[in-house]
Order: structure tokens, then sequence, then C-alpha cells
């Protein structure tokens, strides 16, 4: 045993009467990217706060199951514990402290941690982010909605996690700023970080992963290699918004969208 990842065995989550995941498991292995993907309202954001045990600042609580990292149990950790556990959430809407500088923003991140490594977690969180150290001393409230979620993920990399769990980093960036996005998840990946990824772009997100999860109402419905998740053909109607079934014909490629024109 030992090494094995973030594992997450038959958890099920309540929010008073609402029950918003039914024995959900799955495994990050160590050093992989692993991809969530659900509707809205799924359970996507409730997973990752019951693994990062923030549940309980929204209301939630956990019923049954259990999380383990490389065999410990993170379950009945208090939140800044889970983090001294190598466990880094950026949570939902890329909460920065906005009247805060980004330099005290990254110092809030690196709190409970090390103080001996922080040095070389500032200079890796500006070499991936290099604009966070060109605006160190401006309030990140001003800072363009990509930037704070560089910040935001670059505040959680100040911890040094072993997993990194993201919820929707994308979401209501352009284009190109997601791509940048992915690129750094990418990058963060490959020197050694393990990745939880929750995404509504899943065509970004199945490039990214090696693993998919589907989540509907609160359970998990199909899981695999992300390769064969997004190939096939419920995945690619649902989540990857292909409209036609023959448009199988070009599996081969993730990003098969279909635009159909409009007729009022
Ligand atoms: N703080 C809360 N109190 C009560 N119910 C909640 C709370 N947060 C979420 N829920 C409910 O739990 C279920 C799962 O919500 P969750 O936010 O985890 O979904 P999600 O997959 O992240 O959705 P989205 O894609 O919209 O972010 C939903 O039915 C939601 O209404
Ligand atoms: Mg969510």
């Amino acid at each position: 045993m030992g090494g094995s990842g973030l594992v997450v065995r038959e958890l099920s989550v309540g929010y008073g009467p609402v029950r918003a995941l039914r024995r959900v498991s799955l495994q990050v292995p160590e050093g992989s990217v692993v991809t969530v993907l659900g509707s809205n309202g799924a359970g996507k954001s409730t997973l990752l706060r019951a693994i990062s045990r923030t549940l309980s600042f929204h209301g939630g609580t956990v019923t049954e199951g259990e999380v383990r990292l490389d065999d410990r149990r993170l379950d009945g950790l208090a939140p800044d514990r889970v983090v001294a556990a190598g466990v880094s959430h950026v949570p939902e809407g890329r909460q920065v402290f906005s009247r805060m500088t980004v330099a005290d923003n990254l110092r809030a991140g690196s709190l409970g941690g090390c103080r001996a490594g922080r040095p070389k977690a500032l200079a890796r969180v500006h070499e991936l982010f290099p604009v966070l150290a060109e605006r160190a001393q401006q309030r990140a409230g001003l800072l363009s909605g990509g930037e704070q979620q560089m910040l935001a993920v670059a505040r959680a990399l100040m911890a040094v996690p072993k997993v990194l769990l993201l919820d929707e980093p994308s979401l209501g960036l352009a284009p190109l700023m997601a791509q940048r996005i992915a690129d750094t998840v990418r990058e963060i990946n490959e020197q050694g970080t393990s990745v939880l990824l929750v995404e509504q772009n899943a065509a970004l997100a199945l490039r990214l992963a090696t693993r998919a999860y589907v989540l509907e109402v609160g359970e998990v419905t199909l899981s695999g290699p992300a390769a064969e998740l997004a190939a096939s053909d419920e995945v690619r109607r649902r989540y990857l918004g292909v409209v036609y079934e023959d448009a199988a014909a070009d599996a081969d490629q993730v990003v098969g969208r279909t635009l159909t024109p409009w007729k009022g």
C-alpha cells in the first residue's frame, strides 16, 4: 500500500434533507489528471468541498464514505489540516481576496505551510504566472477575470499541494484565456502535482485528463479513460454538444461541435 493517490470511497453528502451525492467513488492516482463532468447541479462542487472538508461552510455534511490520500484518512480533518496533508482546493468562482494585494493573497495561500518552502513556492508561481509578479502590489480586485483565476490557482499552489482540486477554472473566460489556463494545468501536472478537475468545458477537460467520471444527480454514471469517454456517443451528445448522430464519423476529434441555424 502507500502512494495510491487520492481515493474517494462510497461518499454520500447531504445539505439538510437534500441528498447531493450518493455513494460516489473515484480515484486520482498519483501524478494524474482526472476530470469530473456533469450538468449544473450534478454535485461536482459538492464533491470537491467534501474532499477539502469545506462542506460545512455551505451547510453540508458527509453522511457516509471515506476520503484518503496515500492511505491517510482526510475525512474528519479540519480544512487547514487537509491543506497541510497536501490537498488544495480552488473553489468555484475564483474567490480571491479582492481588497488585498496580489502578494498578500499569495502569502495567505502559504499560511500553515512550511515557512522555509515559501520563497521556492513563490518563485514557482511567478514562473507559471509572470503577470502576478508584475502586479504583486496591486489589489487583486483590479485584475481581469482570467488573471484572478490565475491568482486563485497560484494561491492554492503556495501550499505546495500533492493534489490540486480545481472547480471550473475556465468558467466565464474567453477561449484564449481558457486555453492558457488549460496549458498551465498541464504544466502544473507535469511538475508532479495531481489534478482533480471539474469543468463545464468538457472538450477542454477531456483533452487534459487521463481518466474521466460523469456525475449525474449525485451519482457516478460513467467512468473510464478520458479518450474513451470523449468518443462515446452519450458523452459526445450530452457534454460535447454534438448534435447529429452521424457526427460520430469524426470520432477522432474531441471537439465535434456542430452549429445549426436557429429558426425562430
Ligand atoms: N449550500 C447548499 N445548500 C443546499 N443545497 C445545495 C447547496 N449547494 C449545493 N446544493 C445542492 O446540491 C446539489 C449539487 O450542487 P453542486 O453545487 O455540487 O452542483 P455542481 O455540479 O457543482 O453544479 P454547477 O455546475 O452549477 O456548479 C444541487 O441540487 C444543489 O442545489
Ligand atoms: Mg459547481
